[in-house]
């Protein structure tokens, strides 16, 4: 196995002889926050980020439906190995020595330990992280909650007859962290008292129940750690790539005796991005190069390629439900049958899976929202990651932090437009923005859609059959639907799920799945 090789190799180094100097330490949260990957805090990415060079909306084009998938905002780490496993034995050891030492002084930057304390919880989401989603309930009510509603009755503008609640359905899963991150979003749109306003649908997680918002749990062969840890393998193999001169220049701070590894420097790390999320600064930040976060980011873009994308044997099928939803909403049908993640029972009746809503928020977990650009095959983003480039290429698309920041978002919108060929247009206008220059309602008989994700526009165009052409990442729905249209046999869920098969190679698989 790579990792034996590397981690012998490794304790064959003498670590303090590897030592740079500090004034190569960035400690601007502004810049290394950005190299956070999950643990990333919300920015927009430009709207060309993704490639797609015209970012306008025609003329004669308007906003007519928004779906919205959705990420928690900040949370404490998890206990998984790549999120926030190495600060445990990394805290644990700073007890344990400190216990056993009393009179032991830390120095330099690591001074602070001589009094700190760990104060971070599990799981929960912090209070940094409800501001997160507040915001965006209120940016998505500036953004399109205008252009969806009349303001001033809260009426739905368009369609209005064939939404026939009078509140609309909101979905989350019951996680403690994703069920608040949804009702700090719909206060951020509909405001206070906003619970009149709106039906939460709670679909449970934590067992075997199909969810699509997290549909890990119906799909067992994604918990299995010989198949569903291939990112995870990669990132730890990855660790001792980047973080050995950062070793040895931290252990220079600590006492004699200190045995500090690497998987602890990379808990360190860890541990200054988790308080960032919770507290707003850390002590640990000032401790590390930008090339040193560059490796983090990287570290974390292989754990989530190898787990959740076209990396790994179920990322299609872990993203296929949500997809299917979408497409069902699009073409104004539910789903009676159900043999991936769905649960046709609550998506085969209207009242918990309503048709023509103006906008829908499903609140979810960064891996679903990974999966569902996977099952759609947008191959914007599917690579040939290397499992040992350092420093990573800059060039790469699958960059976690602008993909899952806390508070990630896509949108995907349907568009209106009276020509079935409207002109691109290559700048957006600023709010309002989203353009309805010229857009009358009651005469867009062409429909069109257009995703984004965290602002950037995707670039469907690199969905396979050459059905989604046009440079502005706008496409016409009925093609849409039909680049999609081998997208459950791609995902090939059953199998991937439920399948009697193993892996017996650290290896990226190429497509996202797997056949007999
Ligand atoms: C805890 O400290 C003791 C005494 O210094 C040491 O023998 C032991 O290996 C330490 N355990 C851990 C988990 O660091
Ligand atoms: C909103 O609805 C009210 C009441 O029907 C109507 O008078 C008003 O013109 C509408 N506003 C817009 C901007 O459509
Ligand atoms: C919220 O609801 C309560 C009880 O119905 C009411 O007394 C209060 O005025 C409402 N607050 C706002 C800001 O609408
Ligand atoms: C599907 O949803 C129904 C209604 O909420 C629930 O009773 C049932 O247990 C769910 N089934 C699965 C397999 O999750
Ligand atoms: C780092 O953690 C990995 C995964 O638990 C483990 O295989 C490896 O031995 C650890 N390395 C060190 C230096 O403790
Ligand atoms: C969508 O389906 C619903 C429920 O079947 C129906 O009432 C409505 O008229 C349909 N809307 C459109 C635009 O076809
Ligand atoms: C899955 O169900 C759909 C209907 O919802 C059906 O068209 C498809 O053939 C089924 N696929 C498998 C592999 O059972
Ligand atoms: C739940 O998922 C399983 C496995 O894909 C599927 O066979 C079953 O029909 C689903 N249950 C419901 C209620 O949709
Ligand atoms: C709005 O209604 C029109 C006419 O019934 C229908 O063709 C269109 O698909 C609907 N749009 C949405 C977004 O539901
Ligand atoms: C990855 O590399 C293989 C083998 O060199 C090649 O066939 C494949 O097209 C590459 N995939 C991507 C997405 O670049
Ligand atoms: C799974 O496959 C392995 C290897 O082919 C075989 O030995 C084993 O019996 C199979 N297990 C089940 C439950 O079918
Ligand atoms: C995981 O997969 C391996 C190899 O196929 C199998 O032996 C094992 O039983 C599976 N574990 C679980 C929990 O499904």
């Amino acid at each position: 196995m790579r990792s034996v090789v590397l981690l012998t190799a490794l304790s064959a180094v003498s670590l303090v002889s590897s030592a740079i100097s500090d004034s190569n330490v960035v400690d601007d949260l502004d810049v290394i926050s950005q190299y956070w990957g999950q643990i990333t805090p919300y920015n927009d990415n430009k709207p060309s980020f993704f490639g797609v060079k015209k970012v306008g909306l025609p003329d004669g084009c308007g906003i007519e439906q928004v779906h919205v998938l959705h990420r928690h905002g900040q949370r404490y780490p998890t206990s998984s190995i790549e999120d926030g496993g190495f600060i445990e034995t990394f805290v644990a050891k700073v007890k344990n020595f400190t216990s056993a030492h009393p009179s032991a002084q830390f120095k330099g930057p690591l001074e602070f330990l001589n009094s700190w304390t760990y104060q971070l919880g599990e799981d929960l989401l912090t209070a940094p992280g409800s501001a997160t989603e507040f915001t965006s309930g209120v940016r998505f009510w500036k953004q399109y909650g205008c252009l969806l509603y009349n303001a001033t009755t809260g009426q739905p503008r368009y369609n209005a007859s064939s939404v026939k609640r009078k509140n609309p359905v909101l979905r989350t899963t019951s996680q403690a962290r994703i069920l608040q991150s949804a009702e700090y979003w719909a206060t951020g749109f509909f405001s206070f008292n906003s619970t009149k306003s709106y039906d939460l649908l709670i679909i449970p997680e934590g067992g075997t129940e199909n969810n699509t918002l997290a549909s890990y749990n119906s799909c067992p062969n994604d918990g299995n750690s010989s198949i569903y840890y291939i990112g995870d393998y990669a990132a730890i193999n990855y660790i001792p790539l980047y973080l050995k001169p950062a070793t040895a220049r931290i252990s220079s701070y600590l006492p004699d005796g200190f045995d500090l590894n690497m998987n602890d420097t990379y808990g360190i790390q860890e541990i200054c991005a988790y308080e960032v999320a919770a507290f707003g600064e850390s002590d640990f930040c000032s401790l590390f190069t930008l090339a040193e976060w560059e490796g983090f980011q990287y570290s974390t873009d292989l754990a989530y390629y190898g787990d959740y994308s076209f990396g790994n044997p179920t990322g299609r099928a872990q993203g296929i439900g949500y997809v299917q939803e979408l497409l069902a909403r699009l073409m104004n049908q539910t789903i009676t049958v159900s043999n991936t993640s769905v649960n046709a029972t609550i998506d085969s009746d209207l009242s918990t899976f309503p048709l023509g809503q103006p906008f829908y928020l499903d609140m979810s977990h960064d891996d679903i929202l990974l999966s569902v650009v996977t099952a759609l095959s947008i191959e914007y983003f599917k690579e040939n990651l290397s499992m040992s480039a350092y420093p990573p290429d800059p060039k790469r698309h699958f960059m976690l932090s602008h993909l899952t920041p806390f508070g990630t978002r896509l949108e995907t919108e349907v568009i209106g437009c009276a020509s079935a060929n409207p002109e691109a247009k290559p700048k957006a206008l600023t709010i309002y923005s989203l353009g309805q220059n010229g857009y009358n309602p009651s005469d867009t008989a062409h429909r069109f859609i257009r995703m984004r994700w965290n602002n950037g526009i995707l670039p469907l165009d690199t969905i396979p059959g050459g059905f989604c052409t046009r440079p502005d990442g706008i496409c016409a729905l009925d093609k849409f639907i039909a680049s999609q249209a081998k997208a459950s046999a791609l995902a090939n869920y059953q199998y991937a799920c439920f399948g009697n098969w193993t892996l017996d190679e650290l290896k990226f698989v190429e497509d996202g799945n797997i056949f007999p």
